[in-house]
């Protein structure tokens, strides 16, 4: 593809981006995994010195029992454990706040996060909340947690949002249709506990469109101009065991190697994009889930055979590569990068053909495309190093294709 020179700042400016992104010192959760793993939970908080726990989750969580043996595991340990279970999708400015304060009166010195990605993000802005007097607002953008977060013990009970893994929390401002992320070292969970047993209950559109959205992580993190070799080596083995194991987990709910490698490749997948970044499949999936309240995984899904179709024509090779990876050749003749770049594509629309995922977003209307363009451009500008950039046209003729026909 030829070199279009109106990027050029933008791309001289990633190039810099990536160079800092390669020398920022990750430091990774400790993993305990396997069946039945939540059980020495409370045991390993005890050992990291901490009585006073604010465990964090929802109120399906809780209904479900899912964190029963947790709670009864922490009073057995001598944990004073206070339950925050308001989170809802999507959480808002208001239930952070709201948090934080249940955590400052009950003078916690750990949290635990338990449930899908919302918890998680919110368990970490809680955290946060406690050690920063500074209003969440004002730590929205990079590297602004300056005083870190409480240490955190993430319990994921979906297999998509890797985070577990990664430095980003998510924020709603539902007033002004946006969302906001926090992104910031301070943030990676100090111990991450990977229990298949967790996501037994999960309905299968949700075990599907979670697995959708660590898919979408593997992707772009991989098809990303910030991917580093570090972070080819986590996305290329996600997204291997992705196609291997999700369609398992959505078909026989009790798979539990399927589990198992889902609840890793989700973890994997956050550790590459949580470096390497996303792509415009975000951008735009962020902003479906500001203005509709598309969830998210569902929305990436929709979004991503679009978005791979722009960027074959600038990252083609890379596309192949992933297909390769994910065993998408055919093994009698040698195929062009081309095709097997066409290969992932089809792969992807295959798996939501599987899950009932619709080609259209029913949601979308098209006086809204304008400005969903808009704010998925700016998302993308100096934030992602999406593989080829799009025009405000091209964008809104993409969106146009996503438009459900009555
Ligand atoms: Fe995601």
């Amino acid at each position: 593809m030829p070199v279009d020179f109106r990027h050029l700042p933008l791309r001289s400016y990633m190039f810099v981006f990536k160079g800092v992104t390669a020398m920022l010192p990750f430091r990774w959760p400790e993993v305990i995994a396997g069946e039945g793993s939540l059980s020495q939970l409370a045991e390993r908080i005890v050992a990291d010195g901490h009585h006073r726990v604010l465990l964090v989750t929802d109120q399906s969580i809780l209904q479900l029992g899912l964190a029963q043996s947790l709670i009864e595991g922490c009073a057995a340990a001598g944990i004073s454990l206070q339950v925050f279970a308001e989170v809802t999708p999507d959480p808002s400015v208001a239930l952070i706040d709201a948090g934080t304060a249940v955590a400052k009166a009950h003078q916690a010195e750990a949290v635990i996060g338990f449930g899908g990605g919302s918890v998680l993000d919110a368990a970490k802005l809680i955290g946060a909340g406690v050690l920063n007097a500074k209003p969440l607002l004002k730590m929205v953008g990079m590297f602004k947690v300056r005083k870190g977060m409480l240490p955190l013990y993430a319990v994921p009970t979906t297999s998509g949002t890797g985070s577990e893994a990664t430095i980003a929390a998510v924020v709603s401002d539902h007033q002004a249709q946006r969302k906001l992320a926090v992104l910031d070292l301070k943030l990676m969970p100090k111990v991450a506990v990977l229990d298949p047993q967790l996501t037994l209950n999960l309905p299968a559109p949700i075990t599907a469109a979670t697995g959708m959205d660590a898919l979408t992580h593997a992707i772009e993190a991989y098809l990303s101009r910030n991917a580093l070799e570090r972070t080819d080596e986590l996305a290329l083995k996600a997204a291997r065991l992705i196609n291997g194991a999700l369609v398992k987990a959505y078909t026989c709910e009790e798979h539990m190697v399927a589990r198992s490698q889902m609840a890793q490749a989700a973890m994997l997948a956050g550790q590459a994009f949580t470096q390497a970044g996303v792509g415009y499949v975000h951008a735009i999936a962020h902003n479906l889930g500001a203005y509709y309240k598309v969830p998210h995984g569902l929305a990436n899904a929709m979004v991503m055979p679009y978005i791979l179709r722009f960027n074959k024509p600038a990252c083609t090779s890379r596309m192949a590569e992933l297909a390769k990876v994910m065993g998408l050749n055919s093994t009698a003749t040698p195929q062009s990068d081309d095709a097997l770049a066409d290969a992932l594509i089809e792969r992807v629309e295959q798996l939501n053909r599987k899950f009932d995922i619709p080609l259209t977003v029913s949601q979308l209307k098209a006086e809204d495309i304008p400005a969903i363009v808009r704010a998925a451009r700016a998302e993308a500008r100096y934030t992602y190093a999406v593989p080829r950039y799009m025009s405000q046209q091209q964008g809104e003729a993409l969106l146009n294709e996503m438009l459900a026909v009555d």
